[in-house]
């Protein structure tokens, strides 16, 4: 199946970053979040990035134009779902809520239309299962930022379909993107579960007083040559999200992924990172 068009639900930290990347490479792009001022929000952050190319000589001011003429903002799920080929889901990861989504964009969405979920460790054949077309769904986990991120990893529910999956891959390649298959619906998928433990034990360390921050930052930087420090990391993912997938991956795969209490406690006070302006860094000046 070609994909022509794609709704892309949420336009938060993600969802605002797939739906400019699915727009950049040509898509008609409905993007719907609850209320208008989150779309108006993922707007701004849209223009926000596109003016970056810009300003870098990467995009023209026309290309810009037409890019943002390609996205169609709405708070109607129906009308952002009925005339789609492919919707990509990057709603809050809470499972009811993706749930309750699943089952109304199911009622909605064309018959041929495949349902892709941005999760970053919610199960793919769970979510599946609440629609009547588990063969259609799939997941379709981007990196933050999406803009510039080059990953996609594509996952295959219990039910999941040969084609979906060709069908996705090829929407991933026409975005620009390198895809890996996870041949098996699994928690954290690949680098999630990788990710959260090391970021689990950098909170560890800090809490533990081995180590500054900037130390623990720095050893990463210098020592792994990651492009940032991973408390500078779970700032930039949120200590929220980061404690979500360490929970999920404690109670699905082993007791041992248990989240640290001073991860716990840093979302407890809202220092979530950059979404609420303070987590282990100050995001207020930057
Ligand atoms: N849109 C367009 N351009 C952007 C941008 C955006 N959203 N964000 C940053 N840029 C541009 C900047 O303008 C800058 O351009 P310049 O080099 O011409 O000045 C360039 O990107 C580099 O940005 P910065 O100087 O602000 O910062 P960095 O050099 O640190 O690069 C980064 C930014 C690419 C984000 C880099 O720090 C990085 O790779 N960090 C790690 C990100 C990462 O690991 N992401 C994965 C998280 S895990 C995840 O998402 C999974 C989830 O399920 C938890």
């Amino acid at each position: 199946m070609e994909v022509k068009k794609i709704a892309v639900l949420g336009a938060g930290l993600m969802g605002h970053g797939i739906c400019q990347v699915a727009a950049q490479s040509g898509y008609e792009v409905n993007l719907r979040d609850i209320e208008q001022r989150f779309v108006d929000n993922g707007m701004q952050m849209i223009k926000a990035s596109l003016q970056k190319f810009q300003a870098k000589g990467q995009l023209t001011e026309g290309q810009v134009n037409e890019i943002l003429s390609r996205i169609h903002p709405t708070v109607d799920l129906k009308e952002a779902v009925s005339d789609v080929d492919l919707i990509i889901e990057a709603v809050t990861e809470n499972v009811e809520l993706k749930k309750s989504t699943y089952r109304e964009v199911d009622q909605y969405a064309p018959a041929h239309a495949i349902i892709a979920s941005n999760t970053s460790s919610i199960s793919i054949t769970e979510l599946g299962s609440t629609t009547k077309r588990p063969e259609k769904v799939c997941g379709m986990h981007f990196f933050n930022p999406p803009q510039l991120m080059k990953l996609i990893e594509v996952i295959k529910g219990a039910k999941t379909s040969e084609e979906t999956i060709q069908t996705v891959l090829a929407v991933a390649q026409k975005m620009g993107k390198e895809t890996v298959l996870v041949k098996k619906d699994c928690p954290g998928f690949i680098v999630n579960r990788i990710l959260i433990p090391a970021l689990n034990e950098a909170v560890a360390l800090y809490w533990e007083g081995v180590a500054d921050r900037d130390d623990i930052d720095k050893a990463i930087k210098l020592g792994l040559n990651w492009p940032m420090g991973p408390l500078m990391l779970l700032d930039y993912i949120g200590a929220d999200t980061t404690l979500a997938i360490a929970e999920i991956l404690e109670r699905e795969i082993d007791p041992k992924f248990h989240p640290h209490t001073g991860l716990k406690q840093m979302v407890k006070a809202q220092l979530l990172g950059r979404k609420t302006g303070k987590g282990f860094y100050d995001w207020t000046q930057k």
